[in-house]
């Protein structure tokens, strides 16, 4: 990857954070150990989507690196709701598991909340259940989504606080989105930010994105952002991880972000990559929820 032309430029390191994120887990993996507990992420992928297999595999490994029991669960893209939530039963019983991540997407003939309402909200290390979005919108203590978690720890430990900052999130998923707007907008050292969620039905949202101070893309459409969106200085985040055609890679696609990175980088004070920036931070915030997780059932 070519670097910031700019000596200023930072480019928020996700891998070398992440790492760092993960030697903290190692100690608290030991801390439970010295007590008798081995924490344990069940993940559940159903069907054969080429992205989220990659994405299993590599929670997995993480989890096996850690020393957390991984528990898999492939199941075949027929598989029906009743199965799933079957199974999803079963887990939540076991006590050697105290996460639980079903990989979405699921094929169109599951109701996905409906699985995720299924969760138990103490083993949701995911953070998707209503119990746990719920009570992040009322700012109490719960178990926050991945990615949001992810993209404000990256953003704090490369030293950009949101605090006080105009925060525009370009996208309105259940799974970034929205918790990351409803996270920024706490009451907290850590958050504390003015936050704006533009999506694909936003009228000037050039005019819009060029008004944050931090700008955070997640709406899934790669090179989306141009320099026309940002503005001089801002702070980019970039969520997307999009496989785009490419004859001349081995793998016949290349992953690119939703930011156009290499024409925005000249007008940014810094920027995450992708790869390399907001992925492995979720996988570090999975562990980390995963952690909690097996501690807080360690008191129950
Ligand atoms: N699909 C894309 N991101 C996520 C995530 O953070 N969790 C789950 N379960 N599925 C996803």
């Amino acid at each position: 990857m070519e670097l910031p032309n700019s000596e200023k430029t930072v480019l928020m390191d996700g891998k070398k954070i992440s790492a760092q994120i993960l030697e903290e887990c190692e100690t608290s993996v030991k801390k439970l150990a010295d007590r008798g507990i081995i924490p344990g992420l069940a993940v559940v992928l159903v069907g054969e989507n080429p992205a989220s297999k990659v994405y299993v595999r590599s929670k997995r490994q993480t989890c096996e690196k850690l020393g957390i029991r991984s528990f898999a669960h492939d199941l075949p893209a027929d598989t029906t709701e009743e199965q799933l939530l079957e199974l999803i039963g079963q887990l939540n019983a076991d006590p050697h598991v105290h996460g639980i991540l079903v990989q979405m997407p699921l094929p169109p003939h599951i109701s996905e909340q409906r699985i995720l309402n299924a969760i138990s909200p103490d083993k949701d290390v995911d953070g998707f259940h209503p119990v746990n979005t719920g009570k992040l919108l009322n700012g109490e203590d719960c178990f926050v989504p991945c990615t949001p978690a992810g993209c404000q720890e990256l953003l704090i430990r490369s030293g950009f606080s949101p605090r006080g900052k105009h925060v525009v999130i370009v996208g309105r998923s259940n799974i970034v989105g929205k918790p990351l707007a409803a996270l920024l907008v706490q009451k907290s050292p850590c958050a504390d930010a003015t936050v704006t969620i533009c999506h694909s039905r936003t009228r000037n949202l050039p005019e819009i994105a060029r008004q944050a101070d931090i700008l955070i893309a997640a709406i899934g459409v790669p090179n989306f952002i141009t320099p026309d969106m940002v503005r001089d200085g801002a702070v980019v985040v970039d969520v997307g991880i999009n496989r785009v055609p490419d004859p001349g890679h081995p793998k016949g696609y290349r992953l690119v972000g939703d930011v156009d990175f290499q024409a925005v980088l000249p007008k940014v004070a810094a920027i995450t990559p992708v790869p390399g920036g907001v992925g492995p931070m979720t996988i570090a915030m999975l562990m980390k929820n995963t952690l909690r997780a097996a501690e807080k059932q360690s008191h129950a």
